[in-house]
């Protein structure tokens, strides 16, 4: 009884109803052009002329243009639905090409806590609906290049199904995708587990089953398909499954080979046979060896077509693709060839011979049969050379597709983007073969955005970008040229400019093995160049995290990604930095060259000595992980910190903090161009602020505009970062983690600060919140949107700050000696909570 009277007493729940205007703002792609990632499969539709999608594992699905170019289908997909990004399966109706289903979720393990969904389009993946499924799905994990998973009956098309990870099985709707139930008696839910010993979870759970084909050349229009196959990923054990009854009963293929794990079954009706690639791995990194078989359904032979043996087998296969005007033209790509390229092989007749798209002429001179064009993404080609990989064909290729209705026109996915062409029919004209072989993701924007700056002047936007390392974007409507080059680094994990010295700028790779070389680069010139000098500075194997450069260039701060902060001045070797702890939050001040900031647990730390030692200044609420550290530009320790708890402002170098009223949680900030010549720059957040959404706040935090809509949503919240223009008043970059980079401005007229609060305080009876009552909020206006939310108030409070609190802001309560004089039109903190 004690124990909670002393809690109730502690306790406070509050009801606060905000109305937060929206501003309309138009979203469009930085075009990096390309992709810039893994693109596991590429699906035609087989009756609907053009019609194609393709699936990404952590940017959600694209639907394909006339032009060639794709259209981002799940931009809708908000913090709460982060995990619609992973598609680990595509089905497009072979009756109504209108519907089109995807199975979505990013990890089978704890990383994702969702269960899966299949979201059902029945225009074409303008608008979908999701079907929940009872267990997860595993659109960035392992094997995810397999399949497709999921498969309409092409005679019944309500009948849809499923093939799961994670032991669950295979499973059925039979109303179009609304509901499912599991086969019970399919025989296998699979064995394969990648590595057992992953504590992760990432590596040690089952693949499962990893494709559904029906066989169209059984039954007819109207009943189900009686003959389904099903692959699994076994390895030693029968893998492939066959249903003669529409899935009442099922059995292993006789005559199998059952070495490897089936990555793609796909069908030939002209021919009546099924093609069967395999790899010794799930893929989508690995195979060092597999096959390819055909299985003649007519009298049940299985034919080994494996286009290499001996030394020149030394991968896997991943996607197959049948040319349906030609039977017996097929071709089959290898999942990974890491040397000297990768390698798709054709063949016209059936598998008995094949051709390469590339042949040792005399060893080490290689013929290409293709010419290489990337003109739609200049950086991806031949310009781009990472250290240790030159290759232009690709890697991770799970995803090969002939269109069905024009026999030219051939698409496959790799691990960094979509080539293809319009001539594939060349390939067929024997040594003289020369096919297009052309980058065509355009739309497709897929990178993981790791770090943004506009700095003041230069280019308006550079980014350090995962697997792709980063840009200059000098114009951001047009794929760049180049990416950053020597040093060039496979991912950067983040940038920063030179407050003092702009075009100083400095990036970190993430690379330990030495491979790329030291892992810190310097730029003088904006990012075209980089020198390595500071490579001297930067220890052997350290790698990744954040950085931080002094306003004068001369001081580079390191949070490093496993060995603590280090500093380092001149390029000097860098030092352990001990007085601030190895997870903080690091940023450099923008005006004063020797002072840094950082920010741990509730902690905000400021160095004055250039990152030598760091001293613990005011405390940040009750929060216990900052995000980011942002600085005024201009103003010498005017920082922001935005936390678990809420977003942080101080004006005095740290000594203090203001909480903002109103945010509850906060990431990415930025600040950007104030609204008026001279006025405090406008600060963008992705925050919390009744709502997950991105804001902006032209008055420092007291008033805020959502500036998000119900089609721009960019995934995960706190995965992504913020750059806000310092130029152009209102523009803000949004980097995400799948859909690459996105440009705001404000397209709408900005409404005026109408937001209003009215709050009802109740104590509760216990340490958990309770909604008791709440009041309205004074009307607000036709755009905003308003949430009621409750909040519990912290018993340690924020640092004082002025006398007067901002509005909404503070202005009370147990520990608090900030301002008292409510800003706002109630006061309700001030009175109820001295009681405890
Ligand atoms: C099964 O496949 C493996 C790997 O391709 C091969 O070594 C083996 O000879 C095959 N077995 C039969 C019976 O064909
Ligand atoms: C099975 O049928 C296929 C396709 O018609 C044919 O190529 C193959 O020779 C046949 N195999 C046997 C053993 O009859
Ligand atoms: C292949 O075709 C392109 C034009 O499409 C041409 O520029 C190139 O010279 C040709 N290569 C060979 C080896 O014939
Ligand atoms: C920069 O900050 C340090 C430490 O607060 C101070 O001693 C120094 O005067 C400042 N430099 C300038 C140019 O304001
Ligand atoms: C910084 O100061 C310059 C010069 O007064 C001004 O043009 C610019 O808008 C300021 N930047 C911000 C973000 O306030």
């Amino acid at each position: 009884m004690f124990r909670s009277a002393l809690l109730a007493a502690l306790s406070v729940s509050v009801t606060v109803v905000t109305a937060v205007s929206s501003q309309a703002y138009t979203w469009k792609n930085v075009k990096i052009g390309g992709g810039g990632g893994f693109v596991p499969n590429i699906v035609f539709n087989p009756s609907q002329k053009g019609l194609a999608f393709a699936r990404t594992d952590i940017g959600g699905a694209y639907k394909l243009n006339s032009d060639d170019s794709w259209t981002p289908l799940l931009d809708f997909a908000d913090d709460a639905r982060w995990n619609y990004w992973g598609v680990d399966a595509i089905a497009t109706d072979p009756v109504d090409p209108n519907r089109l289903y995807l199975t979505t979720g990013m990890y089978t393990n704890s990383w994702d806590p969702n269960n899966g969904q299949i979201l059902i389009s029945t225009d074409q993946g303008k608008t979908f609906t999701p079907s929940a499924l009872p267990f997860k799905v595993g659109g960035n994990m392992p094997g995810r290049g397999m399949g497709e998973r999921l498969a309409i009956d092409p005679n019944s098309h309500n009948i849809l199904l499923f093939g799961a990870r994670s032991g669950k099985g295979l499973w059925k709707s039979t109303d179009y995708g609304a509901s499912w139930t599991q086969i019970k008696n399919f025989p296998s839910v699979g064995t394969y587990i990648p590595d057992p010993t992953d504590t992760s979870g990432y590596n040690s759970d089952i693949m499962g089953l990893s494709w559904v084909t029906f066989d169209t050349t059984s039954g007819s229009s109207g009943k189900a398909t009686p003959r389904i196959f099903v692959g699994v990923a076994n390895k030693g054990s029968d893998n492939v499954f066959v249903s003669n009854d529409a899935g009442s009963t099922w059995s292993a293929v006789a005559g199998q080979n059952n070495t490897f794990i089936p990555h793609k079954g796909v069908l030939s009706v002209a021919e009546k046979a099924l093609y069967v690639s395999y790899s010794d791995g799930a893929g989508p990194y690995d195979g060092t060896s597999g096959s390819v078989w055909k299985y003649s359904i007519a009298n049940s032979t299985w034919t080994d077509i494996t286009p290499v043996s001996g030394g020149d087998l030394y991968f896997g296969f991943g996607g197959v693709a049948v040319d349906v005007q030609r039977p017996g033209t097929i071709m089959v790509a290898a999942l990974n060839s890491w040397w000297p390229d990768g390698q798709i092989f054709r063949s016209t007749d059936g598998g008995a011979t094949w051709t390469g798209l590339w042949a040792w002429e005399s060893y080490p001179t290689l013929n290409r049969f293709y010419t290489y064009d990337d003109t739609l993404a200049p950086w991806i080609g031949p310009d781009r050379t990472i250290t240790d990989l030159t290759m232009q064909i690709g890697w991770m290729m799970e995803g090969l597709s002939i269109d069905p209705f024009d026999s030219n026109h051939w698409l496959y996915g790799t691990g960094e983007t979509i080539y293809g062409g319009h001539d594939l029919l060349k390939w067929d004209s024997g040594d003289t073969r020369n096919v297009t072989l052309k980058s065509l993701a355009d739309g497709v924007e897929e990178t993981s955005v790791q770090g943004l700056i506009s700095p003041p002047s230069g280019p308006h936007l550079i980014s350090a970008i995962g697997d792709v390392d980063g840009f200059v974007h000098n114009d951001l409507d047009k794929a760049p040229s180049v990416s950053f080059s020597n040093p060039t680094y496979s991912s950067s994990s983040d940038i920063d400019y030179a407050g003092n010295k702009p075009s100083t700028i400095v990036r970190v790779g993430t690379t330990t093995d030495g491979s790329q070389g030291k892992q810190v680069a310097i730029s003088s010139d904006s990012g075209a160049t980089w020198y390595v000098s500071q490579d001297y500075g930067a220890p052997d194997g350290v790698a990744g995290g954040k950085i931080a450069i002094s306003a004068d260039g001369d001081t580079i701060l390191w949070k490093t990604s496993s060995n603590g902060i280090m500093v380092s001045q001149y390029t000097n070797p860098f030092s352990a930095v001990s007085s601030l702890p190895a997870s903080a939050a690091i940023a450099s001040d923008k005006r004063n060259n020797s002072i840094f900031y950082g920010a741990d647990g509730s902690k905000f730390y400021v160095s004055t000595d250039g990152g030598k030692t760091f001293a613990a200044q005011g405390t940040l609420g009750t929060s216990t992980s900052p995000s980011k550290v942002i600085v005024h530009p201009n103003v010498t320790g005017d920082v922001w910190v935005s936390t678990d708890k809420g977003l942080f402002h101080s004006t005095n170098m740290g000594s203090s903090f203001a909480a903002i009223s109103g945010v509850t949680q906060a990431w990415a900030i930025a600040l950007g161009a104030p609204k008026t010549a001279g006025g405090y720059p406008a600060l963008f957040a992705a925050a919390n602020i009744g709502g997950v959404g991105y804001f902006r706040s032209d008055d420092a935090g007291a008033n805020w505009v959502k500036i998000n809509d119900a089609a721009h949503g960019f995934g995960s919240a706190s995965a992504n970062c913020l750059a806000a223009d310092l130029r152009t008043y209102g523009r803000v970059y949004i980097g995400t983690n799948g859909r690459g980079i996105f440009y705001g401005d404000a397209s709408g007229a900005a409404p005026a600060p109408t937001a209003t609060l009215t709050s009802t305080i109740v104590s509760s009876t216990s340490a958990t919140s309770t909604i008791v009552s709440s009041t309205s909020a004074t009307s607000a206006p036709a755009s905003s949107t308003t949430t009621v939310r409750t909040t519990s108030t912290a018993s340690s409070a924020p640092a004082p700050t002025s006398s007067a609190a901002p509005i909404f802001g503070q202005c009370g309560g147990i520990g608090w000696t900030g301002a008292t004089t409510c800003a706002s039109m109630f006061c309700l903190l001030c009175s109820t909570e001295g009681e405890g």
